[in-house]
């Protein structure tokens, strides 16, 4: 069921959440919300779902409009057919996972024998159909979890909202449950919005993702175009991207700030004027015995700070002469572990240097958003 969210503003008081909001979510996409603590998350989902009142715009969900201003429209939360898994998940305890899931069912007075039928089947499909009569109390973060998942998938919701419905959990437990919910979503073809301000779990989890600051969607892409071409520096930093650094950009490469250190670009990067930090991946980098040599483009010499092992792979924090500490991650085979003090080069293939637009640029329009994810 497609989503549209146009022009959409919301207010707390005097305090303005988001204005002129809007945002368009594929039929059976599971897009993501990512973004700083309030940036209006949770908010953007509470309108979807009917529990806010907007004062501008209109939501649309399939061909139905349950919210416009303009046309005093708003359709109540239970009749919009969505379903919502929110981070405190509200499990009665006194009653087993099957009445817990059954409770909506019930209370629109579905017989008896169907009640049966469709608890079962997503008892069947979150892997709780052996526990259906034991106390809800008696279950696990992850399994109380999967009963409020259960819940609202019992209604067959059009639409399933998520807000950070794992944190609540241990990381397996939330890596093996994000798996399985990536599935589920894929399998029933559900439009899903999922809310998080995790970006590992953004990038599992995500068709596209829409990246928000202070009630803005900055950048809307997919995860891999996210994680190659953030926005800007601080959406690029916010993602978790290493060695970001201050510079300016002419014909000769970007020069990073109070250092020696000169950044060789490709040749689409130096065109990008306006960029004021340049970016270099950890798994781009090279690190090598200074013994080797020191030749090529991007190839500078340092020492090894930090060797620190991480089972499949080795992360090098490497002081270069030049001045900055780069961070960069090898796989564990692709040669000996160099020891913290020895002298290394570092080496950033030409083409994997990135040039970042400062946030005070020029604004991205939705378009460029889209297409593109670097706003020209
Ligand atoms: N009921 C409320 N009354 C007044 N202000 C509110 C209310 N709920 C949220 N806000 C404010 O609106 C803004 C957005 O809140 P929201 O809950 O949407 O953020 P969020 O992105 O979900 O954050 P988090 O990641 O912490 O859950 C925040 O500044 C918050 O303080
Ligand atoms: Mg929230």
């Amino acid at each position: 069921m497609q989503i549209v969210i146009d022009n959409l503003s919301l207010n707390y008081g005097d305090n303005s959440v988001f204005s002129g909001l809007s945002l368009d979510i594929v039929d059976g996409e599971s897009l993501v919300l990512l973004g700083p603590s309030g940036c209006g998350k949770t908010s953007t989902m509470r309108c979807i779902a009917g529990l806010e009142e907007p004062s501008t715009g209109s939501i649309t969900i399939g061909d139905r409009t349950v919210f416009s201003a303009t046309d005093g429209i708003n359709i109540s939360p239970h009749r919009r057919n969505v379903g919502m898994v929110f981070q405190s998940y509200a499990v009665w305890p006194h009653k087993t996972v099957f009445e817990n899931v059954a409770y909506s069912l019930r209370r629109q007075r579905v017989g008896g024998g169907q009640i049966r039928e469709r608890v079962g089947r997503v008892l069947e499909l979150v892997g709780l159909a052996e526990m259906a009569d034991r106390g809800a109390s008696l279950l696990s973060g992850g399994q109380m979890q999967r009963v409020a998942l259960a819940r609202s998938l019992v209604m067959q919701p059009s639409v399933l909202l998520l807000d950070e419905p794992l944190s609540n959990l241990d990381a397996r437990l939330r890596e093996r449950l994000r798996l399985e919910l990536r599935e589920l979503q894929l399998s029933l073809g559900l439009t899903s919005v999922y809310v998080t301000h995790d970006q590992v779990e953004a990038f599992a989890l995500a068709d596209r993702i829409a990246l928000m600051q202070d009630g803005k969607i900055l950048q809307l892409a997919s995860p891999e175009e996210i994680y190659a071409h953030p926005a800007t520096t601080s959406l690029a930093s916010f993602l978790g991207v290493g060695n970001i650094f201050g510079c300016t950009v002419d014909r000769g490469g970007a020069h990073v700030a109070d250092s020696d250190l000169i950044v060789e670009l490709p040749a689409s990067a130096k065109a990008l004027s306006g960029a004021t930090s340049v970016c270099m991946r950890p798994e781009d980098l090279t690190v090598a015995p200074l013994a080797d040599g020191l030749h090529g483009s991007n190839t500078w010499a340092g020492h090894i700070l930090v060797s620190s092992f991480q089972g499949a792979s080795i992360r090098y924090r490497v002081a270069l002469d030049a001045g900055p500490t780069l961070d960069a991650v090898a796989a564990r085979r692709s040669g000996p572990t160099l020891r913290t003090g020895e002298r290394v080069t570092v080496t950033c293939p030409v083409e994997a240097a990135q040039v970042l637009l400062d946030d005070g640029g020029p604004a991205p329009t939705a378009t460029d958003l889209v297409t593109t994810g670097v706003a020209a």
